[in-house]
């Protein structure tokens, strides 16, 4: 049996960069809030809170606290309406979705209507959103585009979409406007961590892809591998079932931009426990990595 974890897996830069400076800010016992989870995996927004570093909803429970706001960003009247009421805020907004909402803005402020490949209620895209002056348009795929035509219109993208959802709006756009402007504004991170699954995906009987259920990329994950072999979407280990290693000689694992490597770690354990095997990881550097040339490290 080989169980092999794919090569581009776990915390990408921005979500490490995000915990970085909630655990600076947290030092020393100071009391600091999240608006909204700081990233999308509820396993370790419970270890940050043990830090000290609460999750509230709305900005009236703020108090005297230093809030932070996390690597989606957040809407700019609400950003606005903090700094005005004299909150501390710690900006974790990732750098590539600060650049995404730049081009938004941009866009609109050139006259083009814009056109946003995302998910209307994630977020990223609801923060997005209030960065565009015009007229905008979400749609999470090519289909729900169908009745729009004109002079100009500017596409960007939420950065956890595929670039194959991407191609298949682009395509239908040339017929109905004169001018379009495209971004790919999918992040780099998002698109490695997808290709590294889709290899892994061609070459497992059975896939275990790790993180939040309301992690948008860890979904897109698991969407792309379960086109190549039987996948399974867990946060933690008590969710393996035995019965889906049996029959398998060849296991892969992998990991949404958000999920730590703590978890990474126990779940391959808990996967060589269920099989009978006994070199356990005390690292994630001891995790058999799939080589995209198809050798094992
Ligand atoms: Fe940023 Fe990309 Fe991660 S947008 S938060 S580096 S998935």
């Amino acid at each position: 049996m080989i169980i092999r974890l794919a090569k581009n897996s776990g915390f990408c830069f921005g979500v490490k960069r995000a915990i970085h400076l909630a655990l600076t800010a947290a030092e020393g016992n100071n009391s600091i809030v999240t608006l909204g989870p700081l990233i999308h995996n509820p396993q370790m927004v419970e270890k940050l809170k043990e830090k000290g570093i609460e999750v509230i909803e709305s900005p009236d429970e703020i108090g005297k606290r230093k809030a932070i706001i996390r690597s989606h960003g957040i809407p700019l009247s609400e950003k606005e309406f903090l700094e005005e009421a004299g909150h501390i805020l710690i900006d974790a907004t990732c750098p590539y979705v600060a650049k995404l909402q730049q081009i938004g803005r941009q866009l609109s402020e050139e006259g083009y209507p814009v056109l946003i490949l995302g998910n209307s209620e994630h977020p990223e895209v609801i923060a997005l959103r209030s960065y565009i002056m015009g007229t905008a348009y979400v749609v999470s795929e090519a289909k729900d585009f169908a009745n729009h035509g004109g002079e100009k219109i500017g596409v960007i993208s939420q950065t956890t979409q595929s670039i194959e959802k991407l191609r298949e709006l682009v395509i239908l756009l040339p017929e109905r406007y004169k001018e379009v402007r495209v971004f790919n504004t999918i992040c780099n991170a998002t698109e490695i961590r997808q290709e590294s699954t889709r290899m892994l995906a061609q070459d497992s009987d059975i896939m275990i892809v790790i993180g939040g259920k309301n992690s948008s990329n860890t979904k897109m994950l698991a969407r792309i591998s379960s086109e190549y072999a039987e996948t399974h979407h867990i946060e933690i280990p008590e969710e393996i079932n035995q019965e889906w290693l049996k029959n398998h000689e060849r296991i892969g694992i992998t990991a949404g931009a958000s999920t730590p490597d703590w978890l990474i770690i126990e779940i391959y354990n808990r996967i060589i426990e269920l099989v009978g095997e006994k070199n356990l990881a005390k690292n994630v550097e001891d995790i058999p990595v799939y080589k995209e040339d198809n050798n094992v490290n």
